[in-house]
């Protein structure tokens, strides 16, 4: 099957051998407090990965640093076999120019628990701003290309609605189509439907299992047993700042091997 990054031409010169992202020896401390402890973690091409964890476990800052929005203390994040964010100088990590991340940046689509849409700007000129303003394109193109994201999230009705016209599910699927608008390598989401009514998590997790299925490469942090029971290739358990257990989704709720995963499963279901 081909994906749509494949007939964007991303990918080329990714072998099967060559994780989409992997990222190695991850160290981050804030103060004195070491939050992230050495994450070793590599997700392969059109592979869908959801990380549980108790909260404060270090899930979200191990997401920004792979999004490139904080730099790591230690270790490296590998995107398709190139080292990004950063070099090792003389066994020194020396972060890249601002210039450069953004560069980067853009492989890495991510959502929030919290939308983080433009209040000012409707919602098809939320999708709009990263293409002209990112990719540079031509604002007539942009609206087209937008709109068509709008579509495929459902929301071909709410182009010219303001955020906060729009439900938090709405506003969720907008984030959705601002982040893969711009064709990313790999989605990252950051419990992506915690903040939303009960009423409203469906909508928005029926939206990434079809970006699942149409072969986007994925790491999902989330509570949502369900959604990585249907949707995840590999389901890891993080906790104080190091992965703990990955496997596929039925080993891992039915036959998990670590005591820290049981006691995890134990409060979750
Ligand atoms: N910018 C920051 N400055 C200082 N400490 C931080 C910062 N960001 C995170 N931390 C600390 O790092 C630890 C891990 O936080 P993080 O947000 O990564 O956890 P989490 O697993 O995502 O938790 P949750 O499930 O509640 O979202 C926490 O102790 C938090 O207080
Ligand atoms: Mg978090």
């Amino acid at each position: 099957m081909t994906t749509p990054h494949e007939a964007a031409g991303f990918g080329a010169g990714s072998t099967a051998t060559t994780p989409t992202l992997q990222v190695s020896d991850l160290h981050k401390s804030y103060g004195g407090n070491e939050v992230l402890k050495g994450v070793e973690f590599a997700i392969d091409k059109g592979q869908v990965k959801a990380v549980l964890g108790p909260s404060g476990s270090g899930k979200s800052t191990m997401l920004r640093l792979m999004a490139l929005l904080e730099p790591a203390d230690r270790g490296s994040i590998m995107l398709d076999g190139t080292r990004i964010g950063a070099a090792t100088q003389n066994g020194k990590i020396v972060h890249h120019s601002e210039r450069r991340l953004a560069v980067q940046r853009r492989d890495i689509g991510m959502v929030f628990q919290k939308f983080n849409l433009f209040p000012h700007l409707t919602a098809l000129q939320n999708v709009v701003v990263g293409l002209t303003d990112v990719q540079g394109m031509h604002k007539t193109q942009a609206r087209d290309v937008a709109f068509q994201m709008l579509t495929k999230v459902g929301l071909a009705d709410r182009d010219g609605h303001f955020p906060s016209e729009l439900s938090g599910g709405q506003q969720q699927r907008v984030a959705i189509a601002r982040a893969l608008v711009l064709n990313p390598q790999v989605m990252l989401f950051d419990e992506p439907t915690s903040a939303l009514d009960p009423e409203l998590v469906g909508e928005v997790l029926e939206v990434m299992e079809n970006l699942a299925a149409a072969g986007m490469t994925m790491i999902v942090v989330t509570h949502e047993v369900r959604f990585a029971r249907r949707a995840a290739d590999e389901v890891t358990l993080f906790d104080s700042g190091v992965i703990v257990e990955q496997a596929d989704p039925t080993s891992f709720f039915e036959n998990p091997q670590h005591e820290r995963t049981k006691r995890f499963l134990s409060h979750v279901h």
